[in-house]
């Protein structure tokens, strides 16, 4: 079938950027960052995002325009192309729904979790709040499975209705509404941390490397990190590349998202650690470290009542823009088959994303105490408790992304035409072309082996 296609190539860059940030920037990357010890980490991050990261992004989009198809359709039809092996498909398979869905599931719950925060913030829960207070007020909200549940729903309902909608009056509507809003909040938040005394402490923290600090899991963690933050390898990007009108560049484009991506992230640690240090917290706490710890500063700050209600719908705007990108590869593979249309397979993919959600959901409450790997003898990962949650992002940052990256790069670097591919980049032969080739072809699948071999053993 025919899919919609992007009205231009700034709408397209605005869904992709939408895309790519998103709570992977503004929750996940400080809290992953001061766990993994800050700015040696970081390094290694910002590494991995145009080593690996930005040649799988510029794979994907290629794949996905060649085709114009769902992104298991297009590897079939881009495999058949190359005379490779249909199996390849199962790549497909794997990204949209262990990988697209799967983290879905569980990035509704915390988007849900910011939603909630938003009224919070607004009902003047946090005024003068200290750290007890908010490390309170989380704790009664993950009890609450009930209203965690319902705040689940409500942002995958917002989610389907945009993604129900289409490419042109869904996807690209609330992206060229909702990114100017979310820079701008961003560039606020930021202006205000940097007047704060402890700003400098931050710029240390980020960016002065301590290399002691660095081993096997470190290093994985910070490659599940730029996949995650760039969103590859679940097949996000192949679906939007397949919306690509032709005469996009592919490579500018992919590095462009690249930067505009990682450049959120260190705005966001830049304007969350200096406050973190501010108020005497740890950088250490985890998912719950700006449930925490912002509250805390909004509470005290002058100015909080606004900033506060401003910075969790900033954080919801972020999710949005990217959990639509999580369902559109399911939904695009559902509308291929006759008996669906649009709405039909938005209803459908949502619903699977939140029935998985409910387990996320209640393993942190009623069921925190169930390990579902406890019989292969798995009772923690990575030093937290092997809860539901825990696993499904393990699973998906570190498993499944890694892995699915290293199924594309082999399969762009090996087993599609060559030439396929650089038609459809519009590149010449020598040059850059032949450089992302190399990086595709024999960089990135040796560092992914011996990242998953050290990471995981
Ligand atoms: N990149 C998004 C973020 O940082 C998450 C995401 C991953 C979205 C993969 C789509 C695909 O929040």
């Amino acid at each position: 079938m025919k899919h919609e296609q992007w009205s231009s190539r700034a709408a397209f860059l605005l869904a992709a950027v939408g895309s790519a940030v998103g709570l992977g920037n503004i929750w996940r990357f400080p809290y992953v960052a001061g766990e993994n010890g800050g700015g040696a980490f970081v390094l290694i991050y910002i590494g991995f995002v145009f080593l690996i990261g930005v040649p799988v992004l510029v794979a994907e989009l290629t794949i996905g325009r060649k085709s114009g198809q769902s992104p298991i359709n297009a590897i079939v039809e881009v495999a058949k192309e190359s005379a490779a092996n249909k199996k390849w498909k199962f790549l497909g398979w794997l990204g949209t729904f262990g990988g697209g869905l799967g983290l879905l599931s569980f990035y509704s719950v915390i988007a849900g979790w910011v939603m909630a925060y938003v009224l919070k913030a607004m009902m003047g829960m946090f005024d003068t709040i200290d750290k007890a207070g908010t490390h309170d007020i989380l704790g009664a909200h993950m009890a609450d499975g009930g209203t965690m549940l319902m705040w689940h729903l409500a942002f995958i309902a917002c989610t389907v209705y945009i993604v129900g909608k289409g490419i042109n009056a869904g996807l690209e509507k609330a992206v060229t509404f909702l990114m100017p809003i979310l820079f701008l909040l961003l560039l606020v938040l930021l202006g205000y941390s940097m007047a704060t005394a402890n700003f400098g402490q931050a710029v240390d923290y980020l960016f002065t490397p301590d290399f002691s600090k660095i081993d096997g899991e470190v290093v994985l963690n910070a490659l599940g990190q730029a996949l995650f933050s760039l969103s590859v390898t679940v097949g996000t990007m192949l679906a939007y590349g397949a919306y690509l009108p032709k005469d996009v560049n592919i490579v500018r484009s992919a590095g462009l998202i690249a930067a505009a991506d990682t450049g959120v992230a260190l705005i966001s640690g830049l304007a969350i650690f200096p406050l973190v240090f501010a108020y005497g917290l740890q950088p250490t706490a985890g998912p719950s470290l700006i449930f925490e710890v912002l509250p805390v500063a909004f509470g005290q700050m002058p100015g909080g009542a606004v900033l506060g209600p401003a910075f969790f719908i900033l954080l919801t705007i972020a999710a949005l823009t990217s959990s639509i990108s999580l369902l559109e590869p399911a939904v695009s593979f559902f509308e291929e088959r006759k008996d669906m249309n649009r709405w039909k397979s938005a209803i459908f993919g949502g619903a699977i994303a939140f029935a998985v959600g409910t387990l996320t959901v209640f393993s942190n409450n009623e069921w925190a105490d169930f390990y579902p790997l406890a019989f292969l003898g798995i009772e923690t990962i990575q030093g937290d408790a092997a809860t539901f949650f825990k696993i499904n992002d393990f699973a998906v940052s570190n498993l499944i992304m890694p892995l699915g990256g290293l199924g594309i790069a082999l399969f762009a670097g090996w087993a599609v035409n060559r030439e396929l591919l650089r038609k459809e980049m519009a590149l010449p032969e020598r040059g850059i072309f032949e450089i992302w080739h190399v990086l595709i072809k024999y960089v990135a699948p040796v560092a992914l082996i011996a990242i998953l071999y050290q990471g995981l053993s």
